[in-house]
């Protein structure tokens, strides 16, 4: 988790990485976990959690509304007060977008939150309609003021919801209010993320009533009390699946642990399709590849589909397959600035709205790259691990917030790379 905003990365290429890494907790749940807390009063504890930037962020805002954070290692351990204060502190929302998965317990707890606008990640518009309108269902009057969503209610009615898009910030918005509401609440096209599982999971460990949790219909039965809980929070399948992506790309050989692979199909098909030998066990998965990758198109959709956060890898695996791949982002509109970056590695992309076009060459070369998000960071340095020369990846803050010890388990795998600081 060390590391200042200035640090960059330099990555020796034509690696192979070959060994096993372990996964820890999953950033997109974690957080969210953290959040949960915030509906009982008393000591919720989270283990298996993951040592990234974002944690302590998290930690900051929930000690902005009243609670203690105590992060031991892998440990975290929260303690709610009976009466929260409902206004999320301004500077420490606004830098990382999952601080607005607080907005649905607060107006739960007190009855309005004010929660700043979040910052994050330059993957493009990321408004909160559905968030605001899936409370205004529930009986919260919602708006926008002073660059703050404001929630209030008297009461919290359940109400039946459909989502225009599986959004998973609405989604667990809506459960992490619905949990204390009156009466039933049926959530209709609600996001399948394995994440969404483990906060319903944790949130019926707290005393909720959930149902249908990992399917497009979610049943809440409001209570009118939650108990703190002790929860493992799930491995991060994105983390697992850089690695898989990590082993196909440098003709390597990479185990897995800490993972359900059934959290990752279909980015793990894929591979398979592109020439790569997958085991896969019960926790984990193995990844070896012995050839040049195959190109294969892809398409990011809501999960089950390829994941979002992974497209920078099949970006990155595509740049170098035999054949021409073609790459649909359908879940971010901007998240194809980092193609600016492999262009700059020598990749032959072209993009057409969201689409982009790749032709696969043998080798890319090293230069200078910057990070523009975490996954896109984590991207390009897999990029630069099969790129002939030293490449500089400059901004490297980004991967800090979503990677746990990024340069160990690389250098653990086989890799030269090195942290320096500007
Ligand atoms: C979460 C993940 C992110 C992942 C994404 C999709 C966290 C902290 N982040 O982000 O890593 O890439 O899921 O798997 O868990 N949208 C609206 N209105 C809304 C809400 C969303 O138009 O009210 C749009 C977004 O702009 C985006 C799409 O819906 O185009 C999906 O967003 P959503 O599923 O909400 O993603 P996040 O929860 O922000």
């Amino acid at each position: 988790m060390s590391g200042s905003v200035k640090d960059r990365f330099l990555v020796t290429g034509c690696a192979r990485l070959q060994g096993a890494v372990k996964v820890s907790g999953a950033k997109n749940s974690v957080l969210k976990l953290m959040a949960a807390a915030l509906l009982a009063e008393g000591t919720t504890t989270l283990t298996n959690c993951p040592e990234i930037l974002d944690v302590p962020l998290m930690q900051r805002v929930l000690e902005g509304l009243g609670c203690t954070v105590v992060i031991e290692g892998g440990v975290v351990r929260i303690t709610t007060p009976a009466e929260l204060k409902s206004d999320a502190d301004f500077d420490a929302v606004r830098q990382f977008r999952a601080s607005v998965c607080v907005l649905g317990p607060l107006t739960a707890r007190c009855g309005r939150a004010v929660v700043a606008l979040p910052g994050g990640d330059a993957i493009g518009n990321r408004p909160l309609d559905m968030h605001q309108s899936g409370l205004e269902r529930l009986g919260a009057t919602t708006r926008i003021s002073h660059g703050a969503v404001v929630a209030e209610v008297e009461t919290l009615r359940g109400a039946r919801i459909s989502l225009d898009f599986p959004s998973v910030g609405a989604t667990e918005n809506i459960l992490t209010a619905a949990v204390l509401a009156e009466g039933r609440t049926v959530l209709d096209n609600a996001a399948r993320e394995p994440e969404i599982a483990d906060l319903c999971e944790m949130l019926n460990s707290m005393g909720a009533r959930i149902d249908g949790a990992g399917t497009s219909t979610i049943t809440i039965d409001g209570v009118e009390k939650l108990e703190p809980t002790e929860h493992e929070v799930m491995g991060d399948r994105i983390v697992a699946g850089t690695w898989a992506y990590a082993a196909a790309m440098t003709r390597g050989d990479i185990t897995v642990g800490g993972i359900s692979p059934r959290h990752l199909h279909l980015a793990l098909e894929k591979l398979k399709v592109a020439g790569a030998d997958v085991e896969t066990y019960e926790n984990g998965f193995r990844v070896r590849m012995n050839r040049r990758p195959t190109a294969v198109d892809y398409q990011t959709l809501p999960f089950p589909g390829f994941p979002t956060d992974l497209q920078p890898m099949a970006i990155g695996i595509s740049s170098i397959a035999d054949g021409m791949s073609v790459i649909t982002e359908n879940v971010f509109e901007s998240r194809f600035r980092f193609v600016d970056e492999m262009q700059r590695l020598g990749a032959h992309a072209t993009v057409d709205g969201h689409h982009v076009v790749l032709h696969g060459i043998e080798q890319l070369s090293s230069t200078d790259v910057w990070s523009s998000d975490i996954r896109a960071g984590a991207g390009l340095v897999l990029a630069a691990l099969v790129a002939e020369g030293v490449t500089t990846v400059h901004d490297v803050h980004h991967i800090d917030r979503g990677y746990p010890n990024f340069v160990e388990n690389l250098q653990a795998l086989g890799a030269t790379i090195e942290r320096v600081a500007e």
